[in-house]
């Protein structure tokens, strides 16, 4: 389409360009053009966390932004936290001990925001935790499970 622009950005370490309409949003780029399915649209108007994704170390909701706004940005989604190998993130490991997804739709978006948290806060306490997802709507769960699962992963990078 002839009004596109194409942007480069950072996507999970990889260097990607991408063509895009002037109104597309963030996470339509990202889950359309880039392929990366793993941030989720719940809602699209910034209400409830499952499309949260790292921009430049901080965690925003990736349907709230233009994606014309991350030319040239580092880019974290939920398919970055595992290792190149496929070794689960710890958090994804805890998250599984813990049986802190049932859906999972809110999942990939709590764990980003979780991975923010952590690497400011190694240690957080639980109203740490519970602030850092309080964006992050989960409709299964009650939440227990899921500060359950971060309290886990801050305490094993301790070891
Ligand atoms: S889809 Fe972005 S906050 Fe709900
Ligand atoms: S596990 Fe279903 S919405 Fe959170």
């Amino acid at each position: 389409m002839s009004d596109r622009k194409v942007i480069a950005l950072t996507v999970n370490g990889e260097q990607r360009e991408l063509a895009l309409a002037p109104n597309r949003s963030l996470l339509d780029a990202l889950r359309t053009e880039a392929g990366l399915t793993g941030t989720k649209k719940g809602c699209d108007v910034g209400e409830c966390g499952s499309c949260t994704i790292l921009m430049n170390g901080k965690p925003v909701n990736a349907c709230l932004v233009l994606a014309l706004e991350a030319e040239g940005a580092e880019i974290i989604t939920v398919e970055g936290l595992q290792a190149p190998d496929g070794t689960p993130h710890r958090l994804q490991e805890c998250f599984m001990r813990c049986g802190a997804a049932q859906c999972g739709f809110c999942t990939p978006g709590i764990l980003v925001a979780a991975k923010a948290l952590l690497g400011e806060t190694p240690r957080p306490t639980t109203d740490q935790i519970r602030f850092a997802i309080a964006g992050n709507i989960c409709r299964c769960t009650g939440y227990t499970k899921i500060i359950d699962a971060i309290a886990m992963a801050s305490a094993e990078v301790q070891r």
